[in-house]
């Protein structure tokens, strides 16, 4: 059988002959990548996946228990000094490095780009997401005399945007050197049917980003982990593009991690109100996790803990610290898919906390949301340029 012929049997074999038409009008080297790319999909997992989607999930049946969290305001004043110290030895020692998620597709911002090129409009000349960003990792230099190794990722549809993006603003003065971009893997789109999409321009099956859990698999795939070992990283901190207060320079948060003998820690923001759509720090069947809103009983929603706060209320804004030992260690694990309908299709994501559950234990640290949480999801309204905007310069501007 040749090429071709293997491609046709996998497609008939998958119920998705659709795809046939498409690569019959195709000539010389783009049949011939659309073939390779269609014998090296794999078309078993994205049946399971779709099929796995349309099941009825039964949350009820889960053990869910809270975990317990340290409120940052809430650490004495001598203990602060102390951990504030051990987490700097680090920075100092250049033993830190930042990693940005942005390989997302950004669709709820409506932008055509990476998130990160939006421009808002902050200050005189308006502001990029990504010169907020380099501005926020530059404040290291100024404090500890070191700029942290950047390691930004990137998906198949965007890296060449942003790369160039960064070249035309020449790194936003940052240290060349010190950045890296990798690329995470793709996974096909599928319509509500479970048919899989002809990408026209590409000339070849639609496929996206497979969610920031990708992270793990794509700092270890694209070298990154042997780069970081090779610089003598230790610690690293993981956090979306999308958040403009995001504070990764934190030394405190660093030396609390390490007094506490743990090699995973997530900053948490307390939920506004019990119905609060965003997912909270828990323990699932013993093990943690982020437990969505959507998964909670109203009960549980609104249960509360001796000190009167929310049990499950420490919600998770994508600001995790890991060892890079840690980070390896998931990175060889297979993390679950969450379907996610996009543009009427749907993208199978996996998510970055899902890789919590291959550790016994993390650190939880309750910050100021005010101070380090300012989202940039939608177009308008909530979590919005607009909304985003307020919070910085509120933090920035007005003192
Ligand atoms: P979101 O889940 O908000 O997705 O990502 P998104 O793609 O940015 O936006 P929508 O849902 O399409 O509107 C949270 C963070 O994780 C990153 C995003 O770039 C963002 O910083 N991410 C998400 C990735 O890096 N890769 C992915 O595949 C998905």
């Amino acid at each position: 059988m040749n090429n071709f012929e293997k491609a046709e049997k996998k497609l008939k074999d998958y119920n998705q002959t659709h795809i046939l038409d498409y690569l019959e009008n195709l000539e010389n080297e783009q049949k011939d990548e659309a073939i390779n790319q269609i014998l090296e999909l794999d078309f078993e997992k994205m049946k399971e996946l779709f099929q796995e989607s349309k099941k009825e999930k039964d949350f009820t049946k889960e053990k869910i228990e809270p975990i317990e969290c340290i409120d940052k305001e809430k650490i004495d004043i001598a203990e602060k000094i102390k951990l504030q110290k051990l987490g700097e030895e680090i920075i100092k020692n250049n033993q830190y490095a930042v990693v940005t998620m942005a390989g997302g597709q950004g669709t709820r911002l409506g932008f055509d780009g990476p998130k990160g090129t939006f421009k808002l409009d902050i200050g005189e000349n308006g502001k990029y997401i990504f010169e907020i960003l380099a501005e926020t990792l530059k404040k290291s230099k100024e404090l500890y005399d070191v700029m942290p190794y950047w390691y930004i990722m990137t998906s198949e549809q965007n890296h060449n945007k942003t790369v160039e993006f960064f070249k035309e603003h020449n790194f936003f003065e940052y240290d060349e050197g010190k950045i890296n971009f990798f690329k995470q893997a793709d996974l096909p789109l599928l319509t509500l049917e479970g048919k899989m999409v002809w990408d026209d321009e590409k000339s070849k099956i639609k496929t996206a980003s497979n969610g920031n859990g990708g992270v793990y698999k794509a700092l270890e795939t694209n070298g990154m982990i042997d780069d970081m070992r090779s610089k003598n990283v230790k610690w690293v901190y993981i956090s979306g593009v999308d958040n403009i207060m995001v504070k990764p320079i934190d030394a405190l948060f660093i030396g609390l991690t390490i007094s506490k003998n743990e090699n995973v820690a997530s900053k948490s923001i307390i939920k506004d109100y019990p119905d609060e759509k965003i997912g909270a720090f828990c323990r699932r069947n013993g093990k943690i996790g982020v437990i969505e809103y959507i998964e909670l009983s109203q009960e549980m929603r609104n249960e509360k803990n001796a000190n009167g706060d929310l049990k499950y209320g420490d919600s998770n804004f994508v600001s995790h610290l890991l060892t890079v030992d840690a980070i390896e260690k998931i990175a060889g694990q297979n993390l679950r898919f969450h379907a996610a309908v996009k543009n009427n299709m749907y993208k199978f994501e996996e998510f970055i906390f899902d890789g919590f559950e291959f550790v016994d234990n993390m650190v939880v640290m309750r910050v100021k949301r005010e101070e380090e949480f300012a989202p940039i999801k939608n177009k308008e309204g909530i979590d919005s340029p607009e909304t985003a905007k307020k919070i910085y310069e509120r933090n920035y501007f007005n003192g």
